[in-house]
């Protein structure tokens, strides 16, 4: 390490303790901050709480804190929030105030400091930005001009599993085979491309650049430099790190799909379109730049690939360790469609119990259970507290759906909640209890893709196989790995798939 640098490092970190005191005595205005634990100087709550502030950690906090409380981790303030009443205020009620996001050092690098649209601040941008996306992306329409992509795509896994010997002696990670069918859904919605197997040079390359920018942006490794801005000459390296892999990546999507779209001669293009050619016209009309361009690829890749993955993910875990439900999935595909129909998009309001599974998959597992953080630009009130500008909110998604005062049983996989007490609930968040997609002007827009993805692709995998744990296990591991924005299952599964015919 550069002594040099530690030693101003450190004068600087004493001489901004000094001042800190002086100055937060002197002028300090006079917040009434939700509660939370005492703050240390410079530090805050970073040392006491530590930094895997995931969602069960946070509702222990809430227990003892409240349904409001404050983390002061260095210069950043966390506010969570943990009642469905405070996640309407948020998301709903004061939605524009606070719609924005917080970025930090690293993710300014990834997203050209907000050009995208996830993590943009709430305003002129991020409306251009949801309008241009909503026509390519996320309309009826769309899910109508692709389904039956989804479907041949989930057909394709079923023969591949079929045709690989060890799948029902002693299993396989089918994860490995579904993230292949999950970057297919995305990229023919996207580029009207797809790649043709694991083995496929483009896609490993696409897989190893998105697990790098997820490893680097989820990392807790940096959060000294982000909580400390005066340690930041100590994350050099790991920036540059980050700039290198910005670089590739941006440059892989400009490379291999981008360019090749816009070769593509417009009688072509009249013939398929795809959400790349609407994207490249509002480039043309002037309306976004280039830049804007790859960060929309850059999103999509972020957004909906890994997130639709894990939520079928945990979707097999649990089917495979409740064969109840499996058998019971099975026998309503068999009585509404008929003995080994494949279930296709148009089929799934008829299926109440397989769009049950997938709820209480979302509801037990959810994939982004603290939500995106979201960030007031002003001062602004909740629940008659101070909240301080630029803080992060955090809604504990996870909690309220899955708190016992509000849920009976709610550690329990038991789909048949959603046709009984809980009938009414829908994932698009009618009920604040039950919000994994986020409400409001933030929520997620892929919801209207993501829901029958994983409806078709559990559906068929129930419909041609019995999806069984590997010998000499009862059980798959359902140990979670929570990380800043996510929750994954730990280990990928191994499963068995015994064909049904
Ligand atoms: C099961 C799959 C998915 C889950 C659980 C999920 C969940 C979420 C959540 C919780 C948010 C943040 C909401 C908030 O902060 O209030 C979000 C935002 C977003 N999601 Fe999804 N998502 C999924 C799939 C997708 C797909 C398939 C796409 C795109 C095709 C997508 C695109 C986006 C975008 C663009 C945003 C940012 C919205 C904004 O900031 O305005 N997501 N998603």
């Amino acid at each position: 390490m550069d002594l040099a640098l530690l030693e101003k490092a450190l004068l600087g970190l004493f001489a901004a303790i000094v001042l800190a005191i002086v100055v937060s005595k002197l002028t300090g205005k006079r917040f009434k901050l939700p509660p939370g634990p005492y703050p240390m100087p410079i530090v805050g709550n970073w040392l006491q709480v530590g930094d895997d502030l995931n969602h069960k950690n946070l509702m222990n906090m809430a227990k003892k804190f409240g349904e409001i409380f404050l983390l002061r981790m260095g210069v950043r303030n966390l506010v969570v929030v943990s009642s469905p009443d405070l996640a309407r205020e948020v998301l709903h009620s004061q939605g524009v105030e606070f719609g924005s996001r917080t970025r930090n050092v690293v993710l300014d690098i990834f997203t050209g400091k907000g050009q995208d649209m996830v993590f943009t601040v709430y305003g002129d941008h991020w409306r251009k930005m949801r309008r241009i996306m909503t026509v390519p992306f996320f309309t009826n329409k769309v899910v109508q001009q692709n389904r039956e992509g989804w479907e041949e795509e989930a057909r394709l896994v079923i023969e591949d599993v079929k045709k690989d010997p060890r799948s029902s002696v002693e299993g396989i990670v089918i994860r490995k085979r579904l993230q292949l069918m999950m970057y297919n859904d995305m990229f023919r919605i996207m580029f009207n491309r797809r790649f043709e197997s694991l083995e496929d040079p483009l896609f490993k390359k696409l897989t190893v650049l998105n697990a790098e920018r997820s490893r680097l942006s989820q990392s807790f490794d940096y959060n000294y430099g982000d909580f400390i801005p005066i340690l930041r000459p100590f994350m050099h390296k790991y920036l540059r790190q980050c700039y290198k892999l910005k670089d590739v990546r941006l440059k892989v999507f400009e490379d291999h799909f981008v360019k090749d779209r816009n070769r593509i001669d417009m009688d072509q293009k009249k013939e398929i379109k795809c959400a790349m050619d609407h994207i490249l016209e509002a480039e043309q009309k002037g309306e976004i730049n280039h830049d804007n361009v790859l960060y929309i690829v850059e999103n999509i890749n972020v957004a909906a690939i890994e997130t639709t993955l894990w939520s079928i993910e945990w979707g097999i875990a649990e089917l495979v360790n409740h064969p109840e439900i499996q058998k019971k999935v099975l026998r309503e595909m068999e009585s509404v469609l008929g003995p080994g129909v494949p279930v296709t998009e148009p089929d799934l309001p008829r299926l109440p119990y397989l769009q049950a599974v997938v709820k209480e998959t979302l509801r037990l597992r959810m994939a982004i259970p603290l939500l995106v953080p979201h960030m007031n630009l002003s001062d602004a009130k909740l629940m008659g507290f101070d909240i301080p500008a630029e803080s992060k909110i955090l809604v504990n998604a996870w909690f309220l759906a899955n708190d016992p005062k509000k849920w009976k049983n709610p550690e329990e996989f038991r789909p048949e909640r959603f046709l009984e007490e809980e009938a009414k609930v829908e994932a698009n968040g009618n009920d604040f209890r039950f919000i994994p997609f986020g409400v409001g002007r933030r929520s997620c827009p892929g919801i209207i893709l993501a829901l029958p993805i994983i409806g078709i692709t559990l559906g068929r995998l129930v419909q041609a196989f019995e999806l069984q744990p590997p010998p000499g296990q009862k059980k798959i591991d359902t140990t979670e790995k929570p990380g800043q924005f996510s929750n994954q299952i730990r280990t990928h599964a191994t499963v068995v798939c015994m064909p049904r015919n």
